[in-house]
């Protein structure tokens, strides 16, 4: 949500969405940007902000307003924000000069130490190049978030529609960028998310582009406008079958190891051989589905005979 939108401020807090971002970045202009924080400030301890992570985007490194807008906004609301989001990271160094500024603040205000997390948007080449060693720069570091729109810019990528597959292209030119993204957030055990789409009224656009990094194993995926918000909680989220399944497989191994089951370290669930990797699979979804609110709607009945 723009920082320097009253209206969408307001608006964003009534959302069924995991968290909510309010911009300091590209999505409030430069003349605005000031009068923004202070009006994030408000919005942020003033406002109903129950059930969702609040974040604030403060501008990149390569600005001169990053360290303001971070000072201005952990001073004024820093005991109601769970994150700040450096976009733009390029290399450890600027992670971990927003871990120590934000360290100084919080002794400066008597805010516990460590408690307010870091989001990273990679978003060029270099902090791509860079992701495995930004994503281990900082005990404060929660999440890595994939930003399209400028990636495609800093690359040269012959589209100008985000998110979607370049024309003559006939491959997934993402994958490597989204594989990589993965790989160094689940090294450091950080959530990994996908950016935006801009094509806010194409839902069927945002589906296709979403179900791309959720098969991969991202966490989620940005939304801007309320319309993509059931379409993203749908795409992230395991399906009831699959969750289902999951809680099965949990159990089915469970009593195979367990006394009653014999010890076994692999048995059937019916006409599927499942073990402990089946297990950690299984955990995946399951905690995913759990997270998302579904319930079972079947249950495990172990073998009448082993
Ligand atoms: C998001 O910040 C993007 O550039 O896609
Ligand atoms: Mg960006």
């Amino acid at each position: 949500m723009p920082g320097s939108s009253q209206r969408f401020l307001e608006k964003a807090q009534g959302l069924p969405v995991d968290q909510v971002f309010l911009d300091l970045e590209d999505a409030c202009a430069p003349a605005v940007k000031e009068s923004a924080r202070h009006q994030i400030v408000k919005a942020i301890t003033t406002g109903d902000w129950s059930g969702k992570t609040v974040v604030v985007r403060v501008n990149d490194l390569t600005t001169h307003w990053t360290y303001r807008d971070v000072i201005t906004v952990v001073e004024g609301a820093g005991d109601r924000l769970d994150c700040v989001m450096l976009p733009k990271v390029q290399d450890a160094t600027q992670v971990r000069w927003l871990d120590l500024l934000l360290t100084q603040i919080e002794k400066t205000v008597g805010l516990p130490v460590g408690r307010i997390g870091i989001e990273a948007q990679i978003e060029n080449a270099k902090g791509l190049v860079n992701v495995d060693e930004i994503a281990g720069s900082s005990p404060r570091l929660e999440t890595i978030v994939f930003g399209p729109a400028d990636f495609m810019a800093s690359i040269n990528m012959k589209s100008l529609v985000v998110g979607e597959q370049p024309p003559g292209y006939p491959a997934d030119a993402y994958h490597y960028i989204l594989m990589r993204i993965l790989m160094a957030a689940r090294t450091h055990d950080l959530q990994a998310i996908d950016g935006p789409y801009l094509q806010i009224r194409d839902v069927a656009g945002f589906e296709e582009v979403a179900r791309r990094s959720a098969a991969l194993g991202f966490d989620g995926k940005w939304v801007l406008h309320p319309g993509q918000v059931d379409a993203a909680n749908a795409v992230y989220s395991p399906s009831q079958e699959d969750y289902d399944h999951a809680e099965l497989i949990l159990d089915a191994y469970a009593w195979a190891t367990s006394a009653a089951g014999g010890f076994k370290g692999s048995a059937m669930l019916g006409d599927e051989m499942i073990d402990e990797a089946s297990r950690k699979m299984a955990l995946v979804i399951a905690g995913k589905g759990r997270a998302a609110g579904l319930s079972r709607t079947t249950s495990f009945t172990a073998p009448e005979e082993s």
